[in-house]
C-alpha cells in the first residue's frame, strides 16, 4: 500500500521505461532551473554551464534550457562525450576537459556574455575550475559527488567575486517544500518526460537476480541512459 499523496499517475503516452525515470532526474533538472532562475542574469544575457552534460540529468538540462531558451555550455570529460552531445544537441556548445584549456574554450563559447551559474554533480578539481570560470555575483550548484573529492575555496574568491555556493538534493526537496509546490513540481517533470522522451534512454534492463550486474552496468564509463531493474 502506499500513500496516496505520494502516488503520481503516468501518462498513458508514456512507456513503462519512460515512468520509471519520470520523477527523480525531471525533478532534479526543475530543481536546478529554479536555481538557476533565481540569479539574475539567467534568462537574459548570463549563460549557464554545467558539468556531466552527457548524464541523464544533463541531457534533460540541455532538452530543459533549450526549451525556455536560455544559454548553456556543455562540458564532458572527453572527446567521445563531447562529439556525441553535439550529435544530440547540434547547437548548444560543448567543451571537452581532456585537453588543457578547456576552460579558455568556455569562455570562448560564452562569446561575451558572463558565466553567471554552474551546474556541477562532480566536485573536486573540476569545481574549483568552475569557480574560477564564474563570473562575479556568479553561482555554483553543486548537486552530486562523482569524483568524492573535495574542492578548495580561498575566501578571497568568494569575497571579491560575490560568489554563492548552493547545494540542491531532491531528498531535502521533497521534504520541505509545500504541498502545492510539489504538485507544480511534479506536473513540470510529468511535461519534461512528454516533451523530450527521446532523452529518457535505457542503458540496460536487468532482472531482480541480477543486481550486481545492474550496478556495475551503472557506473561503467561511457554508458548512455539509465539502468532499469525489471521484476521477471
Ligand atoms: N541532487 C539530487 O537530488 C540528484 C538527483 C539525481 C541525480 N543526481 C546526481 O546527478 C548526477 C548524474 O546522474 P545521472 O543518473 O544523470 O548520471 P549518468 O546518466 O549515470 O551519467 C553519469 C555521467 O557522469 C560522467 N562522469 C562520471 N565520472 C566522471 C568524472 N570523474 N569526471 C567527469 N565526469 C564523470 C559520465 O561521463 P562519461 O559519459 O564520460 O562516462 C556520465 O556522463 C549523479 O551525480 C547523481 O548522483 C543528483
Amino acid at each position: 500500500m502506499a500513500d496516496a499523496e505520494v502516488v503520481v499517475a503516468v501518462p498513458a503516452e508514456l512507456s513503462d521505461e519512460v515512468a520509471a525515470q519520470m520523477l527523480v532526474n525531471p525533478l532534479t533538472a526543475v530543481m536546478l532551473r529554479r536555481e538557476a532562475e533565481e540569479h539574475q542574469a539567467i534568462g537574459y544575457d548570463g549563460v549557464l554551464v554545467q558539468t556531466a552534460a552527457g548524464s541523464s540529468v544533463g541531457r534533460l538540462v540541455t532538452g530543459m534550457c533549450d526549451v525556455h531558451g536560455l544559454g548553456l555550455i556543455n562540458v564532458v570529460r572527453s572527446d567521445r562525450g563531447a562529439a556525441a552531445l553535439r550529435k544530440r544537441f547540434p547547437d548548444v556548445p560543448v567543451v571537452s576537459t581532456e585537453h588543457q584549456g578547456w576552460a579558455q574554450e568556455v569562455r570562448r563559447a560564452a562569446v561575451g556574455p558572463p558565466v553567471s551559474v554552474a551546474f556541477d554533480p562532480i566536485g573536486g578539481k573540476l569545481t574549483e575550475s568552475l569557480l574560477d570560470l564564474l563570473a562575479p555575483g556568479g553561482k555554483l550548484v553543486s548537486y552530486g559527488q562523482i569524483a568524492d573529492e573535495p574542492f578548495s575555496v580561498h575566501a578571497s574568491t568568494l569575497l571579491h567575486k560575490s560568489l554563492t555556493l548552493q547545494g540542491k538534493n531532491i531528498g531535502r526537496w521533497l521534504s520541505e517544500v509545500s504541498a502545492e509546490w510539489r504538485a507544480s513540481d511534479i506536473a513540470a517533470a510529468k511535461l519534461i518526460a512528454l516533451a523530450l522522451t527521446d532523452q529518457f534512454e535505457v542503458a540496460a534492463t536487468y532482472g531482480l537476480g541480477e543486481l550486481a550486474e545492474a550496478v556495475e552496468h551503472a557506473v561503467r564509463p561511457g554508458k548512455v541512459g539509465t539502468v532499469l531493474v525489471r521484476p521477471r
